[in-house]
């Protein structure tokens, strides 16, 4: 038997990247985006590199502190500097011939490439270049290092490359969750955070992530703790919003939401963030694509009230990360199945994927 031809696919020229707007009639994306190579690089090039990313911690930093953004994927080599007129996040990549310049932590006041000699100070600016003289038209600007954006939110960095949306307008979904702790202080919490590469799509980890439609089935102890009923799904234009309500009297409300019932905010910011908001904190999830159909999914945590940790639905939350990622497993097995057709949507309960793939098919198209 041969294999079903892809939905939204061209047949001598692969995905067309097709998502209907109308959830209604709406087909899942082509699942090539899930394990084909070449979806992988595009995905790489046209959603990730134009993305907003969360920087790995860093905190307290030295004066120089070199790191690579999205490890496996990005494999872009930065480098973080403090100096008299504050912190840079610059470019590590030597302007001359590209050898890197920072290579492990320290407090230098200037970065010095070792290959030939070429000197920047700690804000990326080219300060000598053995060498060089008799070269014409030069120096160029390019001659100094790129400076990336550097922007906070709460406890949380973030960094890109070549933003496609304005910083201001992709976070304020954020700044909204974390408006619940006010005045409070975040503590990273590296006992409760951990990171895992599995077997699967960082996309299909996402999907997952933006129904609520699975709860009942895949997680039955926090179905306990939640009203499905009255789960919700809001979308917006670069994030997806679920609200979690609870079923028992005792479970800790977020306090700016109590007044409905809210016990969880599960935010996903497009395309690999999920920030999950409790009473007690927040529990991040990056899904990083390292591979095609392969992801390495870090859990980090910051605690705000540590009187509140281990309450309520966000106090078993290791056993529901593993029931996840136990069935994004599963899925990727099944999506590169020659007999799979693809799927449809349930219209009410899996706006969250397709909004997903909406913005997915914009930015692959
Ligand atoms: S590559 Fe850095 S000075 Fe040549
Ligand atoms: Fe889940």
């Amino acid at each position: 038997m041969t294999r079903p031809r892809p939905s939204g696919s061209d047949a001598t020229n692969g995905p067309t990247w097709h998502s209907e707007p109308d959830v209604r009639r709406a087909s899942t994306l082509d699942e090539r985006l899930h394990h084909d190579r070449a979806a992988h690089e595009l995905a790489i090039e046209r959603v990730f590199v134009r993305s907003w990313q969360l920087l790995p911690l860093s905190d307290p930093i030295q004066r120089v502190e070199p790191l690579t953004l999205l490890e496996g994927g990005l494999d872009e080599p930065l480098v973080l500097t403090l100096s008299d007129d504050g912190e840079q996040l610059l470019s590590n990549v030597c302007t001359h011939r590209g050898a890197l310049l920072a290579e492990a932590p320290g407090d230098a006041r200037a970065l010095r490439c070792r290959y030939h000699g070429r000197r920047f100070d700690l804000g990326g600016t080219m300060t000598s270049c053995p060498g060089f003289e008799g070269a014409e038209c030069f120096p160029r600007a390019s001659e100094n290092l790129a400076r990336l954006p550097l922007e906070q939110v709460g406890p949380l960095r973030f960094t890109s490359i070549d933003p496609r949306i304005p910083f201001d307008e992709w976070a304020a979904p954020l700044r909204r969750t974390l408006a619940e702790y006010d005045g409070e202080i975040f503590t990273f919490e590296p006992s409760a955070s951990r990171d895992f590469e599995i077997d699967a799509s960082w996309a299909l980890y996402c999907e997952n992530y933006l129904e609520g439609f699975h709860i009942p089935f895949v997680h039955p102890g926090l179905n306990q703790g939640l009203d499905f009923s009255r789960y919700t799904t809001e979308l917006e234009p670069y994030a997806v919003r679920q609200l979690g309500v609870a079923s028992r009297d005792d479970d800790a409300r977020l306090v700016s939401r109590a007044a409905d019932d809210v016990v969880a905010d599960y935010l996903w910011l497009y395309p690999n963030l999920m920030v999950n908001a409790y009473a007690w904190g927040i529990s991040v999830n990056l899904i990083e694509p390292i591979g095609p159909g392969r992801c390495r999914v870090r859990y980090l945590r910051w605690v705000a009230r540590p009187d509140l940790v281990g309450t309520g639905v966000g106090g078993a939350l290791d056993e529901v990360e593993m029931e996840d990622q136990g069935i994004v497993l599963s899925v990727q097995k099944g999506v590169r199945s020659r007999l799979y057709p693809g799927g449809r949507f349930a219209p009410k309960l899996e706006t969250g994927p397709h909004h997903f793939q909406r913005l997915m098919s914009a930015d692959l198209k």
